[in-house]
């Protein structure tokens, strides 16, 4: 079987990471095409072997050898980016979130629909062993009845300025992992929202139109609940922990540390700390979910994360935003 040719649009944190695993770990695979503005982030392609580099994602929606795009851009480009490469006719991997705006996600839906091609959203927390081991085990009914969920979802440090102004600020950037996580967890859709937050960390994040704190309510349609806190600055490190409640017990994930080490002196015992930021703590969630969306590809099997999922962590930040505003709960239709 010919390798499946892959094209990345955007080669910053997360570009890089994606172009590492497929250039290194995953078989069947040609990165042949990178699109990134900066000579920066071409010439770090070109270390990775990749033969074709632009400043234009022209070159990688013109190209017919091209099976499939990532698209790993800001998030304010991924929508003109996706209905170009379904219109090209490319399989597409989408960075959360698919747009800021639902109306326009709805639309590259849609598109990609009418065009018939695979898409996948970059839900990569769902792909994480911890985080999977809990779904497995809910889904199995090792805890009973689940009643309650609790997520913490705490950054080391606020990104650039720059970046949360292109964000679509903190419900559509962060906690869209956590409210995709919670659904993934649940098994069931989301009948509410109520959101509250503030700006705690760094004023300039406020100028920009943003919080960088906030505490989330989902009520469920099966009668149970979650919480969601998010932080962009933990002084600890990155802070990624989930609880589960049932009738028959309870799941938790806790954070993994740097090293396994415990020091014990006078004054008590100590660990390590947290792992740095998302690139240490998702590794493998990254590699899986890329694993996933080749082997999708290659037998032509459903996407393991749909277009749909996307747009539902949308209506949900949304929600999330309205209820902000409003102060009051706010009913998903
Ligand atoms: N799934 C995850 O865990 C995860 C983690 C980080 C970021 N993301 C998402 O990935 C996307 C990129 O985030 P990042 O942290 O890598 O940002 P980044 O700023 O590090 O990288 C963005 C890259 O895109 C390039 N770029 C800017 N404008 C462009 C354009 N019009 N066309 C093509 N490339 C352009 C920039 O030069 C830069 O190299 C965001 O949508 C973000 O939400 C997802």
């Amino acid at each position: 079987m010919d390798s499946i040719k892959i094209g990345i649009i955007g080669m910053g944190r997360i570009g890089k990471i994606h172009l590492q695993n497929l250039c290194t770990k995953i078989e069947g695979v040609e990165v042949t095409t990178v699109a990134n503005p900066s000579k920066v982030g071409q010439d770090y392609a070109t270390r990775f072997g990749v033969q074709n580099v632009s400043n234009n994602a022209e070159i990688i929606f013109d190209n017919p050898e091209i099976d499939a795009i990532l698209i790993c851009s800001p998030s304010d480009t991924h929508a003109d980016y996706a209905i170009r490469a379904a219109l090209a006719g490319k399989a597409i991997f989408c960075e959360k979130p698919i747009d800021m705006s639902l109306e326009r996600a709805k639309e590259v839906v849609l598109k990609v629909k009418a065009c018939d091609v695979p898409m996948m959203v970059a839900f990569n927390r769902r792909f994480d062993p911890d985080f999977n081991k809990v779904k497995i085990a809910v889904s199995e009914g090792k805890i009973g009845t689940v009643q309650s969920l609790h997520i913490i979802s705490r950054d080391p440090e606020p990104p650039s300025i720059a970046y949360i102004k292109q964000s679509g600020g903190l419900f559509k950037d962060m906690t869209i992992h956590d409210l995709d996580m919670a659904r993934f967890i649940m098994g069931c859709e989301v009948t509410e929202v109520y959101a509250t937050g503030s700006c705690m960390i760094d004023p300039a994040i406020a100028e920009a139109g943003d919080i960088d704190t906030a505490t989330l309510v989902l009520h469920f349609e099966n009668g149970a609940t979650a919480v969601i806190e998010n932080s962009r600055k933990a002084a600890y490190g990155y802070d990624q922990r989930l609880e589960v409640f049932g009738s028959k017990g309870m799941l938790q994930i806790n954070n993994p540390l740097m090293t396994n080490v415990t020091s014990a002196n006078e004054y008590g015992s100590h660990s390590d700390v947290n792992l740095n930021f998302f690139i240490d703590r998702y590794a493998t969630s990254y590699l899986l979910e890329m694993q996933d969306f080749v082997e999708a590809l290659g037998h032509r099997k459903s996407m393991p994360v749909h277009g749909e999922d996307g747009i539902k962590a949308i209506v949900l930040a949304e929600a999330a935003y309205a209820s902000f505003r409003e102060k009051r709960p706010i009913k998903i239709g």
